[in-house]
């Protein structure tokens, strides 16, 4: 069965999304209908992966001004800088949720001094653009990234940058997918990804469904299958780029990359330009979320590490430009991705 539906969506005045957190072993959909539902459904991943982090974020200002009790407009965009808030304490590091939340709010400006129910309609039309838009970003990076994967290749990938983590299609697996569509053979290597698993959980299963030859590997084979000549090239996604293109991603990508230079392997980087953010000179910059050590230390609520011996877990980790073979984006490929490239990539 080909995976084509939506990860999240607005469903009749309520935000609609797959519960990642139950996945592979249950489909569960869940329909959420209040801003700090929204906002507890991306900190404790049901939906997680950094464009769908956004979209998710539209849909909730959407889902605040829909429920909004205020009668002018003044009030209203009062309820939405405080879902504003509440959705930014949620997640640091994938810049996508404040790039949706910034666009939203911008959206609420614009339509300031209007009647309510006009303001209403008009965020739901830009959290619905948000969703769309970001369908069709994921397509062009599936046709134009799909081109640099050679037919036969063995690729591997890290955690899911899949239909899971976009609205749908994905970013890494959309180039995955545009290469499969291409008529090409492709095999993908889905690292595990500990702690949270999910290459194992999603990457894994998202393909299996859609018929696109998959094996599961641990974190720690990718190196010795390179030596082997086992592995083509790398495809991964991003959750915040720098302006100068160093990319934060996964935990354990930066060792992906590191080990495909080794081997001279690309190490291709596919996300929209809603990923990068400009601010930020480079990747030293880039917030990285720390989450509980449970998640390294425990299975499920059985500790599986000794007691008393404490556990890191950084979220992401920063992969410098200099390790990226191309970065793959809506508006084309870049290769070898620096300020300069970058900035070129803007102005096209
Ligand atoms: O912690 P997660 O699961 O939200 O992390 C997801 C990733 O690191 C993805 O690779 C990234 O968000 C890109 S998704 C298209």
């Amino acid at each position: 069965m080909p995976f084509d539906w939506k990860t999240v969506d607005w469903d009749n005045g309520r935000v609609r999304m797959i519960d990642q957190t139950r996945l592979p072993e249950t489909v569960e959909w869940l329909a959420l209908e209040t801003v700090e539902e929204v906002a507890r459904a991306i900190e404790i991943m049901q939906v997680r992966g950094a464009p769908a982090i956004g979209a998710t974020a539209a849909l909730g200002m959407a889902l605040c001004a829909s429920q909004s009790k205020a009668s002018d407009s003044r009030s209203l965009l009062e309820d939405l800088s405080r879902a504003r808030d509440r959705l930014a304490r949620t997640r640091p590091t994938a810049v996508n949720l404040f790039w949706a939340l910034e666009r939203m709010q911008a959206a609420a400006q614009k339509l300031a001094g209007r009647f309510v129910p006009e303001i209403r309609q008009g965020l739901l039309n830009e959290a619905l653009a948000v969703l769309d838009e970001d369908v069709q970003a994921n397509r062009r990076m599936g046709r134009s990234g799909g081109a640099l994967i050679p037919d036969g290749a063995t690729v591997l990938t890290h955690c899911n940058a899949g239909a899971l983590a976009t609205v749908g299609y994905g970013t890494a697996l959309g180039v995955i997918r545009g290469a499969a569509e291409a008529g090409k053979r492709i095999r993908v290597l889905a690292d595990e990804t500990r702690p949270r698993l999910q290459g194992m959980k999603l990457t894994a299963w998202e393909l299996h469904q859609d018929g696109i030859q998959v094996t599961i590997i641990s974190d720690n084979m990718s190196g010795s299958l390179m030596r082997q000549g086992k592995i083509d090239c790398a495809v991964v996604g991003a959750d915040r780029i720098a302006a100068n293109g160093d990319t934060a991603n996964k935990i354990g990508t930066y060792t992906v990359a590191v080990l495909c230079r080794e081997h001279g392997i690309p190490f291709y980087v596919a996300a929209p330009l809603s990923t990068i953010d400009w601010s930020l000179e480079s990747g030293d910059q880039i917030p990285i979320e720390e989450r509980d050590s449970r998640e390294v230390t425990h299975i499920g609520d059985t500790r599986i590490a000794p007691e008393g011996v404490p556990a890191l877990n950084p979220s992401f980790d920063v992969t410098p430009a200099a390790l990226v073979t191309a970065l793959i984006t809506e508006r084309g490929v870049v290769h070898r991705p620096d300020r300069d490239a970058l900035k070129v990539l803007l102005e096209r």
